[in-house]
């Protein structure tokens, strides 16, 4: 076996394209950044998405008490944005102020800058201990402030690469914070029953 600090840089292979995840509840908006989101169906009939998202962030309350969230493609001109949603929680503070968005279909935030996004509800959720991997329908898609994509979509290495020197520390002391305590919860998974779950078909 490798030393994990070997090994977690291989994994780091399996990283997504960052995306920025919007939620609201009881008026409450707010938003994440994260690097773990895939497709996760291969039927266009059936579009769907899953993203792990972490138990100690706020996010993850508002979508798993609405089953409902916007995950966003970002391009590479949003180093700002994912500083802004990403190194710091919205449980003190707002936010999406100063971030022009709009509510979507299901009312959770549409951001305006953006590569794509995608509406979602939650089809089904998996306890890792530490986080929940949220599946999600996708209900809705569109674009950003263009009726196209533009630019080139956000990944999660150009963004290592590519962020400003002085963000670096910071970064990597949040990363190690969040370890810290993810490392704690990991062992501990429960057994969850998505409450929206349809009932199994006849034999
Ligand atoms: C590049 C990057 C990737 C991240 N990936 C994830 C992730 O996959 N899941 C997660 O829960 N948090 C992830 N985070 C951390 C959250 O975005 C961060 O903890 C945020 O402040 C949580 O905000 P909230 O408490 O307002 O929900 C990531 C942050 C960055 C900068």
């Amino acid at each position: 076996m490798l030393a994990p600090d070997h090994t977690y840089q291989l994994l780091r292979n399996l990283t997504s394209p960052i995306v920025a995840i919007t939620s609201e509840r009881g008026g409450k908006e707010n938003g994440l950044i994260s690097d773990s989101a895939v497709r996760a169906s291969i039927v266009p009939a059936v579009p769907r998405v899953s993203v792990y998202v972490h138990k100690f962030n706020l996010s993850h309350d508002l979508i798993f008490h609405t089953g409902r969230f916007v995950m966003h493609l970002l391009h590479t001109g949003q180093f700002d944005l994912i500083r802004q949603l990403g190194f710091q929680s919205g449980r003190d503070h707002d936010k999406l102020a100063g971030v022009p968005h709009r509510r979507g279909k299901l009312g959770a935030p549409i951001l305006d800058d953006c590569y794509a996004h995608f509406e979602c509800r939650v089809a089904n959720v998996m306890d890792t201990g530490s986080s929940t991997l949220f599946l999600g329908d996708v209900v809705d898609v569109g674009f950003g402030k263009a009726a196209a994509p533009t630019g080139e979509v956000m990944t999660a290495a150009y963004f290592r690469a590519h962020m400003p020197a002085e963000w670096r520390q910071e970064y990597e002391a949040q990363l190690q914070a969040a370890q810290r305590v993810a490392a704690s919860q990991s062992r501990d998974i429960r057994a969850v029953t998505w409450k929206e779950l349809p009932p199994p078909p006849p034999p």
